[in-house]
């Protein structure tokens, strides 16, 4: 892989888009290569994975202009869906991920931070959706991703204007939990990759699945997403082992079920 890298330890995978000479905008080799990465995950071992750019100036600076520029209706639409359907893999990837953004996470960065489950950011961290003024609209799932984060208003008055969001904006309006310096951010991300990795991963896993697909349903058909997935995890020793240790008032065994 030129673009993209993947590296593990301790059960927390740190996935990075690496172009930094044009501040790791996505042209579709990142976005293919960021498509096998993913395929490439090892859910024994990874159990939260954080996603990242390099370099301090700029986490994601957008969608690749300059390939853009040219593009037809056709070619939109298809570039479009080729950064759709991977957002879309890393949205629904089984396990936990953490985006750590540093610097510039505008457009199609800022799209890539919203399809992570949690995102903290450095106290220099930019982001927003450019797309207006460059005569188009956000394409890597912003206009449905942005409403759903932070409500349809905010959204809309971010997406309308294309102003940018500096870090304590970004926190106060839900962007992102957490703000730290530029030298925390990354030891920051790895501690809360590494508290969620601590704990059952099939809970974890049936509670990413619960909360994403309940999202999409009605509070009835929500409730009963839930039940399935609370009652899946009886099946597991990791549930025997915890619950058994708690009432005989023992150490827990560590978690096997991956
Ligand atoms: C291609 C980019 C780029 C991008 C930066 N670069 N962003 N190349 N696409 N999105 C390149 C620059 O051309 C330059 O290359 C190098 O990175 C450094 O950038 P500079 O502009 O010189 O840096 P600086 O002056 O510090 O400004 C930083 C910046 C600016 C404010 C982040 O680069 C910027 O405004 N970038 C574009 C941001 C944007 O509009 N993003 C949304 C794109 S649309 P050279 O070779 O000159 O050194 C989008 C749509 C998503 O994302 C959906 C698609 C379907």
């Amino acid at each position: 892989m030129e673009y993209v890298k993947l590296s593990a330890e301790g059960g927390v995978g740190i996935l990075t888009i690496a172009r930094p000479a044009a501040l790791n905008a996505l042209n579709d080799q990142v976005i293919r290569e960021l498509d096998q990465v993913l395929d490439s995950v090892d859910l024994q071992q990874i159990r939260c994975l954080i996603v990242t750019g390099e370099g301090e100036k700029a986490f994601v600076a957008g969608a690749d202009i300059g390939q853009m520029r040219g593009l037809t209706k056709e070619q939109g639409e298809a570039f479009g869906k080729l950064g759709n359907d991977v957002f879309r893999k890393l949205e629904t990837l089984p396990i936990p991920t953490v985006a750590a953004v540093c610097g510039f996470a505008l457009g199609g960065g800022c799209e890539l931070a919203m399809s992570c489950d949690i995102r903290l950011c450095s106290e220099t961290a930019v982001f927003g959706q450019p797309e207006v003024g460059l005569g188009i609209t956000p394409g890597f799932g912003g206009t449905q991703r942005m409403a759903r984060l932070i409500g349809p208003g905010r959204a809309k008055e971010l997406l309308y204007t294309a102003r940018k969001v500096k870090a304590p904006e970004a926190l106060s309006i839900g962007l992102v939990q957490g703000v730290y310096p530029v030298e925390q951010l990354m030891e920051e991300a790895r501690k809360l990759a590494q508290r969620i990795a601590g704990n059952a991963p099939i809970a974890v896993r049936a509670v990413k699945k619960a909360v994403n697909d309940g999202l999409q349903a009605d509070m009835d058909q929500a409730i009963v997403i839930e039940e399935k997935l609370f009652g899946s995890c009886f099946e597991t020793q990791d549930q025997k082992n915890a619950m058994g240790a708690f009432v005989e008032k023992r150490k827990p065994e560590p978690f096997v079920n991956c």
